[in-house]
């Protein structure tokens, strides 16, 4: 959800800003645009990547100074055009030379334009955030920071701005409220990002701000109050960071790297954690609430997209191991439901990024309403983690792909720790408990079998390649795999692809199978596994082509499917870890194939900071 970089201090800040744009393009990328302060406001914005912005900036020269803001943009009000990139300024008439950046969403612009309208403002964007802009410009009586305070009183909605103004050339503002920003402090310079990708390169220490804080930096020194001006501290803290996690090395794409480190992702998301002598779990992360836990009523995971997918495997694994009533919920839907949440209910957000508007809100929402909240998230200290009563992090790394694969395994990995540590508590033997946890512990190695099918899954999936139409069918632990499997292949090949319960196929989508149809089953050796055989000869008698994951040594598959990939066997409770991994190569290939921007998908955000 867009990007924010702002440098103040003794450097070049060109230089530095747009490096930092490019660190932070995964988050949204739709148009980019800077501002620099020296004498008066230099701006440059455009449609495109951060190179297209780095090209026209080098055309127009002029960009030198010490101080200064950059912005990706990730378009919620206003198509995505030069004018409505940012940063925005306020109305040239009045004279101050203010320029802001922002990420979020000014719920009330409208009626705050109107207000602005009436007294002469002339607007030259369709955006939302132009009309803050103006605002702080209205208010500005020769404090920067009392004006951006004043102006953030009325504004309703979600920001992490950045603010200069060319009568205050040593001084940059800063606020939040919703999406997230953090402040690196260095020496005799700060630099302001939307998260530490952008920071780590120049310091380690930094600041998260806290929602409805508004900072004031200078290039020796800062000071942070709320946005009624009542002075709060901020806790400077070392990042826990390496760029060389977020180096592209020999891969192609993110993406695919991120699908290759998922071995040692698990094994770093299970190191500490899992004691196999013992049979134990341990997360120390939750084990204050070690009896509440093992006390609750009900359980509700909620999330979004592979989030909310990682979610359903663990409501399966929840009730499977730890025998507790669970549910699974779009946060979006679960914070506007008017959630019942009754004594002894423990919500669970699930969340890579840490940033997601809905499942923060839903948590909040479940917090307010008594639940214990905990948290599953892979960015340690983001906004959700830091809401959560008590939390475990997955432990991936940093995930640069916008299509998520490390984090939904860690979030799998580590919902079911967590039933296996509830359960322990509950009704789970030692024994089973040791040997789920020794499979547990083979599943890095299997998937890096899984990894080598790469080039077989390549040449199948180039046969359905120019097919716009997929179907993705799995039963049990296997439905959440195919849903996020569909999810893959449409968010970066722009294929239609649907996933459902297998069973569900026969109520209405069996219309959709036509001849050739690409339909993948998740066909692994389990509970249901004869009944997923019937459903594969329903589809190939309507002449549909199968594509099956199923479990090595299981020959007797192969007449039935025109594709098979195989997967390990292991416990049903463990078979999601598997059997995601052909799905996100056969998405990953087809985008390829077709010529799509794989870590950059359209219209896609990292992390959906906004409603
Ligand atoms: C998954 O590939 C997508 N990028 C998207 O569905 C993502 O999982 C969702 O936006 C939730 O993000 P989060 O895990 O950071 O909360
Ligand atoms: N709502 C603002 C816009 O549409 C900011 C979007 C963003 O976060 O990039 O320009």
């Amino acid at each position: 959800m867009c990007g924010i970089v702002a440098y103040i201090g003794r450097k070049q800040a060109k230089p530095i800003l747009l490096e930092g744009l490019k660190r932070l393009e995964y988050r949204g990328y739709d148009s980019a645009g800077i501002a620099i302060l020296n004498g008066s406001i230099k701006v440059a914005k455009a449609v495109g990547r951060v190179s297209v912005l780095e090209e026209l900036v080098d055309r127009q020269g002029g960009f030198e100074g010490s101080l200064g803001i950059a912005h990706t943009r990730w378009a919620t009000h206003g198509g995505v055009t030069d004018r409505n990139a940012h940063p925005h300024c306020d109305d040239p008439k009045l004279g101050h030379g203010i320029a802001l950046i922002h990420n979020g969403i000014i719920e009330n612009y409208s009626v705050l334009k109107k207000y602005l309208e009436e007294k002469g403002h002339s607007f030259s964007s369709e955006t939302d955030t132009e009309v803050l802009a103006h605002l702080i410009g209205e208010l500005y009586r020769g404090d920067l920071e009392k004006a951006v305070q004043a102006a953030l009183r009325e504004v309703t909605g979600a920001y992490a701005i950045a603010v200069v103004c060319n009568k205050e050339p040593d001084v940059l503002v800063v606020a939040r409220k919703g999406s997230p920003l953090m402040v690196g402090v260095g020496k005799d310079e700060y630099i302001v990002a939307s998260d530490q990708s952008a920071i780590v390169a120049h310091t380690t220490q930094a600041f998260t701000l806290q929602d409805y804080t508004v900072a004031k930096l200078t290039r020796d020194s800062f000071q942070t109050n709320t946005v009624d001006n009542v002075p709060v501290t901020a806790e400077v803290r070392e990042l826990e960071y390496d760029l060389g996690q977020i180096e592209l090395g020999t891969f192609d794409h993110y993406m695919l790297k991120e699908i290759y480190e998922q071995p040692h992702a698990l094994r770093m998301s299970m190191k500490g954690r899992i004691d196999l002598r013992a049979g134990q779990i341990v997360l120390g992360g939750v084990s204050t609430f070690a009896r509440e836990l093992a006390r609750a009523r009900r359980i509700v995971f909620v999330g979004q997209g592979t989030a909310l997918h990682a979610g359903m495997v663990a409501e399966y694994v929840m009730e499977d191991l730890a025998k507790i009533p669970t549910d699974v919920d779009f946060a979006s839907e679960f914070r506007y439901r008017n959630p019942m949440v009754e004594e002894g209910t423990v919500v669970v957000a699930i969340s890579q990024s840490g940033e997601t508007a809905d499942t923060l809100a839903a948590l909040q929402e479940a917090k307010q309403r008594g639940a214990l909240a905990l948290g599953l998230v892979n960015v340690v200290g983001s906004s959700i983690s830091r809401e959560t009563d008590a939390g475990i992090y997955l432990r991936v790394g940093p995930e640069i792909g916008v299509a998520s694969t490390k984090a939904f395994l860690g979030q799998v990995a580590v919902a079911t720790m967590l039933a296996l540590f509830i359960g322990r508590r509950r009704f789970l033997s030692a024994d089973y408990v040791r040997e789920l946890l020794e499979a547990m512990h083979r599943i890095p190695d299997h998937i890096e079998k899984v990894l080598q099918q790469s080039d077989e899954i390549k040449k199948a999936t180039a046969k359905y390649i120019d097919r716009e139409n997929w179907l993705f069918l799995g039963r049990g632990y296997n439905y959440p795999v195919a849903l996020e499997g569909a999810l893959k292949l449409k968010e970066i090949s722009y294929i239609h692809a649907e996933g459902m319960p297998a069973a569900e196929m026969k109520h209405g989508p069996i219309a959709l199978i036509d001849n050739g149809m690409p339909v993948v089953f998740l066909a692994t050796r389990n509970s249901q596994y004869e009944k997923v055989l019937s459903n594969i000869e329903e589809v190939r008698s309507r002449g549909g082509h199968v594509i099956a994951v199923a479990t090595e040594g299981d020959e007797s598959i192969r007449k039935h499917v025109q594709e098979v990939f195989w997967v390990p066997d292991v416990p049903e409770p463990l078979q999601p870890m598997l059997t995601v991994v052909p799905l996100q190569l056969l998405a990953y290939h087809a985008a390829v194939m077709r010529g799509k921007d794989v870590d950059k998908p359209r219209n896609l955000a990292k992390s959906v900071t906004v409603e």
